[in-house]
């Protein structure tokens, strides 16, 4: 059994035929803990819409996920919001900070959110990784928008989620600032053994992924493993 399995994954949205849209049309395929996958596509294929059905943000119409074992659809709502909590960290081009907490409250609200406190030690270290330990104070609107992602991302992995789901994270960035979030990303998804899926339409960022996922039209038209996640190190 793969860690994650998407099957016939399929998403309508609109009730009447005028409105109808195809956003995902039966996809499937499996990812293994620790693989990082690119997913590629012109704008309106389903890339967004793919994302927010694996992390059980939104329903799918048909078809299911199963992550770790687990049916994500099939779960209540208030069962699902925790599971996702716990084992996915979810990452967007927006940044989506919250304005009036500082850099450091930003990181810890998922900690917070589950009734725990990071200990100060490994905020420390989280924050040093990330190269923000002199804007831990800072509120959001002071920083730039690479610092911004590198909160986000902070916020992302401060609980060490198995599952990391980025849409778009280095799209509001310079080319430089991008390829420093990604490398950023890589890294710290090697050393917590975290599997990862990135949206991105930028071919160079694809390329550091292990495996290439391109949809069109809501359907996978190539499924390419670039290079094998487990053999290097
Ligand atoms: N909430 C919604 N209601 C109706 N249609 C939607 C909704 N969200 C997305 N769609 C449609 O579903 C299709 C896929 O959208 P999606 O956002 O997944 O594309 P995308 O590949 O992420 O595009 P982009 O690269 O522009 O972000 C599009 O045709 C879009 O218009
Ligand atoms: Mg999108």
């Amino acid at each position: 059994m793969s860690y994650l399995e998407v099957k016939g994954l399929t998403k309508v949205y609109g009730g009447n035929d005028e409105t109808k849209v195809v956003a995902l049309d039966h996809v499937s395929f499996n990812v293994e803990k620790g693989e990082f996958v690119a997913i590629v596509g012109a704008s309106g294929s389903g890339k967004s819409t793919l994302l927010s059905l694996l992390g059980g943000v939104d329903s799918a119409t048909f078809g299911s996920v199963v992550l770790d074992g687990e049916d994500v659809h099939s779960m209540k709502a208030k069962q699902r919001a925790e599971f996702r909590r716990r084992k996915i960290g979810f990452i967007f081009q927006e940044y989506n900070l919250i304005p009036v907490l500082n850099v450091e409250e930003n990181i810890e609200i998922p900690v917070r959110l589950d009734g725990v406190r990071m200990k100060e030690e490994n905020m420390t270290k989280l924050l040093i990784m990330l190269g923000l330990e002199e804007r831990r104070y800072h509120m959001p609107e002071e920083l730039s928008g690479g610092q911004k992602q590198r909160v986000a991302i902070g916020r992302a992995y401060a609980h060490h989620p198995a599952l990391i789901l980025a849409d778009e994270p280095t799209g509001n960035l310079d080319k430089a600032t991008g390829m420093e979030i990604m490398t950023l990303l890589r890294n710290s998804a090697r050393k917590f053994s975290q599997t990862m899926i990135l949206v991105t339409h930028d071919e160079s960022i694809a390329a550091m992924a292990d495996r290439i996922i391109t949809i069109s039209d809501g359907k996978i038209v190539s499924d390419e493993v670039i290079r094998n996640a487990v053999s290097e190190e």
